[in-house]
């Protein structure tokens, strides 16, 4: 079935190169992509995908598209276009780091670099933290830290891994560990985003951004809470992090619904109208395949993941995907963007895509992805 899926995920990845030109698809509305010139958080997911295919296959019209991509992400950080933000991790990692990783191009390698820097400056001494959005002052914004943030961390390791620079490796694991002290809780569940006074460095609280309340646990929160810990585990040797990893991964699974695919935010309501989020729970199976990876034979958690992460990806294939319908843009529907703010509650999501593809093509191949090498 995973073939399957791939194959099927390829020629819609292909015809979409032909429908988006050089623009990049962000979260569509009512099934079609709205598109963007490099300017959102979302780019690299698309840049991603190209590569992912561009390895699967050898098809030099996916490396071709993927190129062209890093090309623009090249633009992107000459001209500093919305860079004021952490994500800058999602955008370097899966465009030019993925370019570096699949063909060893010094000039990607180049481009990853500076990326890494410009994440560093988020870095906040008092508090210490790496401020998700805005500039330092941003009065909505200003001394906030996200859960978001860790799957950008694997940016700063990789850099210094590249450099020997100790203080990228300083700040992402300063960052972990802040993330595990103040945004997971004690029943392993975890808030959105954690706020420290900007002047003071004093933690102030949880609160969220995208969940239902600020005590909820979004689920896509969770989620990048389970894939983060464990690249950080990866990275680092420590064990604290791979069990974070699996604490959040053992409540991640708790909370999943008959057909095995999580709700939007775990303290929501649940009716028939609730809104599922097929791209957090895709995200947790490309993070469950690389827990196993590193979790003991004799651990007494290890069967049950497997058996749950094979439980969700088959329904994700079998009832979220678009494997049916060849028009289709996207390849994982009833994605859920901000629910509170009424964007896009249920429809793809481009990250969804890339790491429902990314969670294949492991299974499939061990293509690994490029959040590390
Ligand atoms: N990192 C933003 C989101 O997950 O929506």
């Amino acid at each position: 079935m995973w073939k399957q899926a791939i194959e099927n995920a390829m020629i819609k990845v292909k015809n979409n190169v032909e429908r988006f030109g050089d623009r990049f698809p962000h979260v569509s509305v009512n099934g079609k992509y709205e598109l963007n010139n490099n300017e959102d958080w979302t780019n690299g997911f698309w840049s991603g995908m190209l590569w992912l295919c561009y390895q699967y296959s050898g098809d030099e019209a996916y490396r071709e598209a993927a190129r062209l991509t890093v090309q623009s992400f090249k633009r992107r950080m000459e001209q500093h276009i919305v860079l004021d933000h952490h994500d800058i991790g999602f955008l370097y990692s899966l465009s030019s780091k993925a370019q570096w990783i699949v063909e060893r191009d010094e000039e990607a390698r180049q481009l990853t670099l500076q990326a890494a820097d410009v994440l560093m400056r988020r870095w906040r001494e008092k508090g210490q933290y790496i401020q998700a959005w805005g500039l330092p002052d941003d009065p909505q914004h200003g001394g906030r830290m996200i859960i978001d943030c860790l799957l950008n961390l694997p940016l700063l390791f990789w850099a210094y891994e590249q450099t020997g620079d100790d203080r990228y490796r300083q700040v992402a694991v300063r960052q972990a560990d802040q993330s595990r002290r103040y945004l997971v809780r004690g029943d392993d569940s975890s808030y959105h985003t954690f706020v420290f006074n900007t002047e003071t460095g004093e933690p102030l609280g949880g609160a969220t951004h995208q969940g239902y309340t600020n005590g909820s646990t979004w689920a896509r929160g969770q989620a990048w809470g389970v894939y983060g810990f464990t690249l950080a585990y990866r990275y680092t040797g420590d064990k604290l992090y791979l069990d974070t990893s699996k604490r959040m991964a053992a409540y991640f699974l708790e909370q999943l619904p008959e057909d095995h695919v999580a709700y939007w935010d775990f303290s929501a309501p649940i009716d028939t109208a609730t809104y599922r989020d097929s791209s957090a729970s895709t995200i947790v199976v490309a993070g469950l395949i690389e827990l196993l990876e590193h979790m003991d034979a004799e651990d007494p958690q290890l069967a049950g993941f497997e058996e749950k992460m094979k439980l969700s990806m088959t329904s994700l294939v079998q009832n979220y995907s678009t494997m049916d319908e060849p028009e289709a843009e996207g390849l994982l529907k009833h994605g859920s963007y901000y629910v509170r703010g009424n964007l896009a509650p249920d429809d793809f999501m481009i990250w969804g895509d890339y790491y429902y593809l990314e969670a294949l093509m492991r299974m499939d191949k061990g293509i690994k992805g490029y959040w590390y090498e």
